[in-house]
């Protein structure tokens, strides 16, 4: 058989840290691992994005933009690979196309290689600004759709959005199993239809939470998947990635062999675990497999944040009805994906529906918000009766909601005018306005944040 080596993106200072302890993993905790890292010849190191933006300035005190460049100066061999949320960036709300085009404008030029921006509706136009920016400054476009079962997500829905984002012109494909949901012989199927339909290589990613995760990859990789995202041990398996040592070996001497050295990888692994050790008090979910997210889809992060909700509100003993709601509501909006923000939409009205003790009688912003087509198009028709009970006469809008979204940059320099004119501040201040200010306030006085031990809900 013709060799065909399977390559690796390691998650160690990103999903690791997101999906493993809160998204807490330091710059100073990195910066001697990166070191290593650069040696071991991985496809890339998965290292800022998703909500590593949100905590650096939360509660890190780090500056995110100095997190790229210091990495950069310690991997200047290995490629530097960032998730974005398509119009949303690392926020939480469609930011407008001058705000996107900057951003991702200066994330390159900072040393961000490659750019996996994915879209909770997987609506396609709410990734075009960031390909072709990503495009326009030469660097590398993994255009990326969520996968999550439900009756309309076929995989001809997939291909079919595959080939939209082909179109665009990026360089990778990703399919993203942010839950842990794909099982091994989907993957294979899935993943032989993709290598049919496409010209660009393709990327998988999952996590092991159901306990899937590495025979996903091997039946994705007997299929012909080309590069596979894992984790060095002493983070791996339960929310995070099945283990980098583990797939190595499996594929040593194969036509897939990774090539990658494993005395290396076990000698960084053992400063992992040590490094892994000042973080205990932020490690969440569970160790192990958790078999309940085949049944409910939901994401550990979100379960356990919603249970601490719960019990703080006084109403755990109404989770099980919650837990019935949640696809019920996940119907009626178009059956979105259980991935930021659109988790968090799902899983609050549902607590609503079930709390207030009448469907509906309470409709979040937010999901008033989704049914009037503000977060693109459902994969999904929406509930028609509920869209026009929460829209009361309003139309819904069908365009890319960005088209309505009004340039933003002029104003935002014009608001900092005397705090900072970077344009790296100007965007963080874009994206986080009122912790942006204080971190700004901070890091002129040097100061230490206040501890918070709240957890995040994101998914991972
Ligand atoms: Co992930």
């Amino acid at each position: 058989m013709k060799k065909k080596p399977v390559k690796i993106m390691d998650t160690i200072f990103r999903d690791a840290s997101q999906s493993k302890i809160a998204t807490r993993m330091r710059l100073e905790d990195m910066l001697p691992i990166a070191e290593k890292l650069d040696r071991v010849g991985y496809h890339s190191v998965e290292m800022w994005g998703g909500a590593t933006f949100d905590s650096c300035i939360r509660y890190l005190d780090e500056d995110p933009w100095e997190r790229i460049r210091e990495l950069k100066k310690r991997m200047p061999n290995t490629k530097m690979q960032m998730v974005i949320r398509g119009q949303s960036l690392v926020g939480y709300r469609h930011y407008p196309d001058d705000v996107v085009i900057r951003f991702v404008e200066k994330a390159a030029e900072n040393g961000i290689d490659i750019f996996r921006p994915f879209d909770a509706l997987d609506d396609v136009r709410n990734l075009k600004t960031v390909i072709e920016t990503v495009k326009k400054m030469g660097k590398i476009a993994e255009g990326t759709i969520c996968y999550t079962i439900s009756p309309v997500h076929t995989i001809g829905l997939i291909l079919d959005k595959a080939r939209q984002l082909e179109d665009l012109g990026i360089d990778l494909f990703c399919l993203k199993d942010m839950a842990g949901l794909l099982a091994p012989y989907t993957a294979s199927r899935i993943v032989r239809r993709l290598k049919k339909t496409l010209g660009v290589p393709i990327h998988l990613h999952t996590h092991d939470t159901s306990g899937m995760g590495a025979m996903t990859y091997l039946k994705a990789i007997e299929a012909g998947v080309d590069i596979i995202d894992t984790v060095l041990s002493p983070f791996s398996e339960g929310t995070c990635q099945p283990p980098t040592e583990s797939l190595v070996m499996t594929l040593k001497g194969t036509p897939y062999d990774t090539g990658l050295d494993l005395a290396l990888l076990a000698d960084i692994a053992d400063d992992v675990r040590e490094m892994k050790k000042k973080y205990k008090e932020f490690e969440t979910g569970l160790g192990g497999v958790d078999s309940k997210i085949m049944v409910t889809q939901i994401p550990g992060g979100v379960m356990s944040n919603m249970v601490a909700q719960l019990r703080q509100g006084k109403a755990l003993h109404r989770l099980n009805e919650i837990l019935e709601e949640i696809p019920k509501v996940r119907k009626d909006l178009g059956y979105i994906a259980l991935v930021t923000p659109t988790s968090q939409i799902i899983v609050v009205q549902a607590t609503l529906n079930v709390l207030t003790g009448e469907r509906y009688k309470v409709i979040t912003k937010e999901t008033r918000e989704l049914l009037r087509g503000g977060y693109g198009e459902t994969p999904g028709p929406v509930n028609p009766e509920l869209q026009k009970k929460a829209l009361k006469g309003e139309s819904p809008i069908h365009c890319r909601p960005a088209d309505l979204i009004p340039p933003q940059w002029d104003q935002l320099k014009k608001e900092l005018k005397g705090i900072t004119e970077l344009e790296e501040d100007i965007l963080t201040y874009a994206l986080f306005p009122h912790i942006a200010l204080d971190f700004f306030k901070r890091r002129n006085q040097r100061l230490t944040p206040p501890i918070e031990i709240s957890k995040q809900m994101v998914t991972p």
